[in-house]
């Protein structure tokens, strides 16, 4: 099974390569958009624990919106279900970084996953920190599921996106005019800016990732949620975890999904992997145009899939 795997993570590497529609690297992120779109990495572990990695496997990226799972995850943890008074739990049909529901839905954003949500979730994950707590929490839980001390946040994406982000500035002082936002914007926004400034390879992603594949147990230290609550988060990752391309990755791919702008996306196919790939050229939605061709092509040569029997 492992070298089967293998096999085909080696080959979808090789068929990556040869794509030339590889997307367009993020700029709105001044500290993104130096990154090379010839990158392209792949890490599979499966259930068993066997490891199939593929080129730049090991490098270490920006995470940005794959953050929002283990923000959500932590958020989760304090407050449980209080949490959805103040969330919802609907695809949003809208981009990422949309304001146009905010106003109709009296400063409620649709999920944790676009960015009015995350920036919801992070005031939660901050109540009664300093930032800079609320950050090292985040971290160390991240480090923890991965089994992996050397996780750091990339200060200077996160100064990048501090000076630039005023469109997550704007969503979270419109948030707070409806009383959504507890803490000041400038301490929220900070907390969010550097938990998508943390750097991680697709190998810690995919080992971060296996709580949600094992129905809430981390492999190394036992159980991190309850098996409902990793349920619903995958739920959530794959109704909501590619904006309003969640759709169709639920086509095409079947796998529940959070995707970032540094190119890189988590995927899961619970009781049997956990995935990450990273390339940074994104497509329209502004999810990774190869990410998502590459999970495309695994779901195809392994049956795997939620909506499938064959896996
Ligand atoms: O807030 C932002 O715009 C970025 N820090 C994160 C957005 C993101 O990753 C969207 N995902 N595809």
């Amino acid at each position: 099974m492992a070298a089967q795997i293998q096999e085909i993570v080696d080959e979808i590497v090789a068929a990556m390569a040869q794509e030339s529609e590889r997307g367009d690297v993020a700029t709105y992120i001044p500290g993104l958009a130096n990154v090379s779109p010839a990158h392209f990495g792949m890490a599979v572990i499966g259930a068993d624990g066997s490891v199939a990695l593929g080129g730049d496997a090991e490098q270490p990226f920006s995470i940005q919106s794959i953050s929002k799972v283990f923000a959500l995850t932590m958020a989760l943890g304090k407050v449980g279900d209080q949490l959805w008074r103040r969330v919802g739990r609907e695809p949003s049909g809208n981009a990422f970084n949309s304001i146009v529901q905010l106003e109709a839905e009296h400063g409620i954003p649709r999920n944790p996953f676009i960015n009015a949500g995350a920036i919801v979730v992070a005031d939660v994950n901050l109540s009664g920190h300093m930032p800079r707590e609320a950050i090292g929490e985040l971290i160390r839980f991240i480090r923890f599921l991965a089994d992996d001390e050397t996780i750091v946040v990339d200060d200077a994406i996160a100064r990048s996106e501090t000076e630039t982000g005023f469109r997550n500035v704007a969503l979270a002082n419109y948030m707070r005019a409806f009383g959504n936002i507890r803490h000041s914007v400038e301490l929220v926004t900070g907390v969010y800016f550097h938990q998508c400034a943390i750097s991680m390879s697709c190998l810690q992603l995919a080992r971060a990732g296996r709580y949600l594949m094992l129905d809430g147990l981390q492999p190394e230290a036992g159980r991190v949620v309850s098996a409902r609550r990793a349920r619903r988060i995958n739920a959530l990752m794959l109704t909501c975890g590619h904006y309003d391309a969640s759709g169709d990755f639920a086509f095409r791919i079947g796998m529940p999904g959070k995707s970032g702008v540094g190119g890189g996306i988590l995927a899961v196919v619970p009781g049997k992997a956990s995935i990450a790939v990273w390339s940074p050229g994104l497509n329209a939605s502004g999810n990774s145009q190869l990410g998502t061709l590459a999970l495309e092509r695994l779901a195809q040569a392994t049956g795997w899939s939620v909506f499938s029997a064959r896996a």
